[in-house]
């Protein structure tokens, strides 16, 4: 049976009837594939599973999508009970932030939250940082799920609970797609028909670049590239290929595992999306 609740007191009486390893796997809600393959990884290690469903307003800047992100609590829950989730915990965001929405005490993400996502949304990787912060302190759990869709956020996290010593284990969940190709995202239902085959692009693009790998960072940049600048109906923000650890980009001699990100506009809506690649390695032998 899953439960739901919607209070920090709610959640804590709700929790001392379970025993035994505790996963969480955050979400804004509007769940999809995406965050039903975190829960079905976190199920299959963990005895107890908790969802938490929270739009947060701290990571959304004025003028993007908070006013319009789509909510279906009640989908969401049907979602969670499917997946045998134990409880859902679905916050209000007075409930979250009892002392105002903009808390004085927040997680900083410093320098590795400018770049790439923070870079165009200033201050997103706090909001991200100081909500997850709270709701692991709310929650207590001893795994925590994040997709690899978001790597500089699953970055961050990782970064924080290193950097602040939070008693937690953070694994990812590699990117859900859908058979064409496009990353699952809560955003995706924004898309007209037209903009929904214009976003191809995005994963198509990093595909060539993980094609090139074998030739070289100018190789992968310049592939991806080309199947964006193919479609002047894509917004491109940034491509970037960047060393994983430090989001710095690759110099031209690198070798190694290097992260190929994308963010693009298509339509109103704002899409990312990134492949994790080997560059330079040996050709692998077609058979
Ligand atoms: P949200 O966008 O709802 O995503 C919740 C979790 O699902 C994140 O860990 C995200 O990386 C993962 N996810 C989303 N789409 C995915 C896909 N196609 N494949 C695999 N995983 C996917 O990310 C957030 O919410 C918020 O920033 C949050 C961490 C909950 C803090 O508010």
């Amino acid at each position: 049976m899953t439960t739901m609740v919607h209070t920090r007191a709610d959640l804590r009486a709700a929790m001392h009837t379970y025993a035994g390893e505790l996963g969480v796997v955050m979400t804004m809600g509007a769940l999809h594939d995406g965050h039903r393959e975190l829960i079905r990884v976190a199920r299959r290690r963990c005895e107890v599973t908790v969802v938490t469903v929270f739009l947060n307003p701290l990571q959304f800047a004025a003028g993007e999508d908070l006013s319009r992100y789509p909510q279906t609590l009640e989908s969401d829950m049907v979602i969670c009970t499917d997946e045998g989730v134990d409880v859902v915990f679905a916050p209000s965001v007075a409930e979250v932030y009892p002392l105002g929405e903009h808390p004085q005490v927040r997680v900083q993400a410093g320098p590795l939250g400018n770049v790439l996502e923070g870079a165009s949304r200033p201050g997103h990787f706090d909001g991200v940082l100081t909500v997850v912060a709270k709701l692991l302190h709310l929650t207590g759990p001893d795994v925590a799920y994040f997709g690899q869709k978001d790597a500089q956020q699953l970055l961050l996290i990782r970064r924080m609970v290193q950097d602040l010593d939070f008693p937690v284990e953070v694994l990812a969940v590699p990117t859900v797609r859908d058979s064409d190709g496009l990353a699952l995202s809560s955003r995706n239902g924004y898309l007209t028909e037209g903009d929904r085959s214009a976003a191809l692009a995005l994963s198509r693009s990093l595909a060539a670049g993980v094609g090139a790998a074998v030739e070289g960072p100018a190789a992968v940049r310049r592939a991806a590239l080309a199947v964006l600048d193919a479609h002047p109906d894509v917004g491109l923000d940034y491509l970037a290929l960047v060393e994983p650890a430090t989001l710095l980009d690759v110099p031209a001699d690198f070798f190694g595992t290097a992260l190929l990100a994308v963010a693009a506009k298509v339509g109103t809506t704002r899409l990312i999306d990134n492949a994790v690649l080997e560059i330079g390695g040996a050709p692998v032998p077609v058979s």
